[in-house]
């Protein structure tokens, strides 16, 4: 075992009040929140090491909620789903468990709220608070199988490697499909639709998407060119930074589209691109028409606004390549129309091992909002990532975890 049961209660005992399968993020919120209600609780997962996906997030430092939070900062297709679980255990109910321990912490742009130090505190105080709950540990432990046996009606059997174990309520916090090689795996699916309940086709988001290969040999000079954009795939408008990348597109403006951009496999048609706006503070149109007439080359005044490399290797792509005054007003017109909407048609993303997020999952109609229990079999819980709740890039998908997490901690 390699977190020993910290409380009098030892795995041996075997038969508990509830069972959590995944102790990451979702799955240690609400088995410390059950425990501290005097509930029995087992925290089951299969890895070596604890959280490795709170460790490795935000760079190292987690970034683990946001100081805005709101049902449109979620993919779901139930969109007013998570409105009563974000409620309920708020940004600012995490927050003060944050200063609780202790743990110092920074706002960065848009609200996104990280540790100072690094993301292992909160992964320290996770743990901590679930031995405030007497939680005990079965870890690492891989999980055979699942059963609702007859004889032991009402009650769930958990099948491991080291052994089995009942419970009446069993919650499945296994996550997404994201970075398989620190132990994200498709258990949950399986077990909903074992049980059941639909589930929406897993699909990689938060992620980089990839361009056709006759797109990035024209835009192979522009790799590496990072530029402030607003990028906009159907959805909102997101105002950060894209990158132009050896294989296509990355960066925090083209992670966010790209869930969006996935989005669009679950319905018939051809996918809209994605689009950025190059110049978005600015009247593009009107500064382009104020320097018709000019000997300057286009590149040259792009150059003003956007980084040099960039503007003349974009203005080479297009074959813009005449100064101002070589443009008649209806090209500068056509111009402006591209900087500020400039569509990008991607052939896929970088899948799984580069995604942050997983989009789809355990179908939320299946759910109760308040508690996260599958309607149809009483004792079953989803919460976290293995849900169909995607949140944006800025804290959302850990805020979702927490709140989902609390809400069933609440009930199990
Ligand atoms: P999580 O993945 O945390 O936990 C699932 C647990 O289940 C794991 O411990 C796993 O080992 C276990 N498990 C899986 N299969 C199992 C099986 N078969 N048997 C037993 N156990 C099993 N979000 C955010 O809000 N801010 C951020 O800064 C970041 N940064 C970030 C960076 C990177 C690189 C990634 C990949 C992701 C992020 N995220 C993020 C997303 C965030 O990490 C994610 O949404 C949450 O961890 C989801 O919490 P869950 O508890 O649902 O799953």
């Amino acid at each position: 075992m390699a977190h020993p049961a910290p409380s009098g209660r030892r795995p041996a005992d075997r038969s508990y009040d509830v069972i959590v399968i995944g102790a990451g993020a979702a799955g240690m919120m609400c088995a410390a929140t059950a425990g501290q209600r005097g509930r029995c609780v087992l925290l089951v997962d299969h890895a070596e090491k604890l959280a490795e996906k709170i460790r490795i997030s935000g760079g190292g430092r987690c970034n683990f909620t946001n100081r805005r939070v709101g049902a449109e900062n979620y993919l779901c297709r139930n969109p007013h789903f998570v409105r009563s679980a974000l409620s309920r255990y708020t940004a600012a109910d995490f927050i003060g468990l944050v200063q609780r321990h202790g743990i110092d912490f920074h706002e960065r742009d848009w609200g996104q709220l990280f540790c100072d130090d690094s993301a292992q505190q909160i992964i320290d105080m996770l743990r901590s608070e679930c031995g405030d709950g007497g939680v005990d540990w079965a870890m690492p432990a891989k999980v055979l199988e699942v059963t609702r046996g007859d004889a032991e009606a009402e009650r769930y059997l958990v099948d491991t490697s080291i052994g089995r174990f009942a419970a009446h309520s069993l919650v499945v916090a296994s996550g997404g499909l994201s970075i398989p090689k620190i132990g994200a795996s498709p258990l949950g699916y399986k077990l909903a639709e074992q049980f059941g309940l639909p589930v929406i086709a897993p699909l990689p988001a938060l992620v980089p998407l990839t361009l056709p290969p006759e797109t990035l040999s024209r835009l192979a000079p522009l790799a590496g060119i990072s530029l402030e954009v607003e990028a906009r795939c159907r959805g909102p408008v997101f105002r950060e930074a894209a990158l132009i990348t050896h294989r296509g597109l990355s960066g925090p403006a083209i992670l966010q589209v790209s869930n969006y951009w996935q989005a669009q496999a679950y319905a018939d048609g051809e996918r809209e691109p994605v689009t950025l706006d190059l110049l978005p503070d600015l009247d593009t149109e009107g500064w382009l028409l104020e320097h018709a007439g000019e000997r300057t080359l286009l590149a040259n005044l792009l150059a003003e606004r956007l980084p040099r490399r960039f503007a003349h290797a974009w203005c080479e792509l297009q074959g813009w390549t005449k100064p101002m005054n070589g443009f008649r007003h209806a090209e500068l017109r056509a111009i402006a129309a591209t900087l500020s909407g400039w569509k990008l048609a991607p052939s896929g993303t970088q899948g799984y091992a580069k995604a942050e997020v997983t989009l789809g999952g355990v179908d939320t109609h299946a759910l109760s909002s308040r508690t996260m229990e599958a309607r149809a079999c009483p004792g079953l819980y989803f919460i976290g990532e293995v849900m169909d709740v995607t949140g944006h890039l800025g804290g959302y998908n850990f805020q979702w975890a927490w709140s989902s997490g609390v809400a069933c901690g609440l009930a199990a």
